[in-house]
């Protein structure tokens, strides 16, 4: 009887700890119609350091744009050293109230590390929880984003702000929710749309019809 208990329990924990390590393979892409599972590999001997080498990610960037910022990616298509090793890097600057509307990275976590000014940063987790996590960040504060939850950044400092982002996928993925919902090509049906928002069709329509990035 009391093996039959310590063996139950042995399983229960085993089972446990098996819950909390499970993680689901990642794809490198939305989908896969064609077998594509990153690039082919250079000749090890002709591999040098420049493979693993991005220079100039700090320059100025332009601004000048409906949400204020600017974004110098890096990943294995500018750095091949990236290749195959679920990494990419951004550093993104923003005009003073500039912002990252609501997004999200399906296939990545992401580090942020601001360099200069200040931002917000939060993030939703699932429903039914739907938490908000936000915490205004300075220059040298680090916040964590949870793989594939709904998170913003926005500059909060008189000024302009730069921040980098490292994430743990070679292709993260960018979901910016209100580009995908709005101008979604061809448009999602307007009036399922209005239903879903709770909104008038005139002003989806509206909405619709604006220019988003
Ligand atoms: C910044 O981008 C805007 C909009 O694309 C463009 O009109 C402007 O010339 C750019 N400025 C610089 C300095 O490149
Ligand atoms: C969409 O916006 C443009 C101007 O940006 C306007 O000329 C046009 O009439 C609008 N179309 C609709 C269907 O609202």
């Amino acid at each position: 009887m009391a093996s039959n208990a310590i063996l139950l329990i042995t399983l229960a924990l085993i089972n446990l700890i098996y819950t909390s390590f499970a993680f689901d393979t990642r794809p490198l892409l939305d989908f896969c119609v064609a077998r594509s599972n990153g690039k082919a590999c250079k000749d090890p001997k002709a591999v040098t350091a420049n493979d693993f080498f991005l220079s100039g990610p700090n320059k100025p960037g332009n601004t000048s744009n409906p949400n204020g910022v600017s974004v110098n990616y890096a990943s294995a298509a500018t750095v091949p050293g990236f290749n195959t090793l679920g990494l990419a890097h951004a550093r993104a600057e923003f005009a003073e109230n500039g912002y990252f509307p609501p997004h999200t990275h399906p296939r990545a976590s992401e580090v942020i590390y601001v360099v200069e000014g200040a931002v917000e940063a939060g993030f939703m987790s699932s429903t039914p929880q739907n938490k908000y996590y936000s915490k205004i960040l300075k220059k040298g504060d680090v916040f964590i984003i949870p793989m594939g939850l709904v998170h913003h950044v926005r500059n909060v400092a008189k000024g302009k702000s730069v921040l980098t982002a490292t994430f743990n996928s070679q292709n993260p993925g960018f979901i910016n929710l209100p580009n995908n919902i709005l101008a979604a090509k061809p448009a999602v049906d307007t009036a399922f749309l209005a239903q879903v928002f709770k909104l008038d069709q005139n002003t989806v329509k509206d909405l619709q019809n604006k220019s988003w990035i």
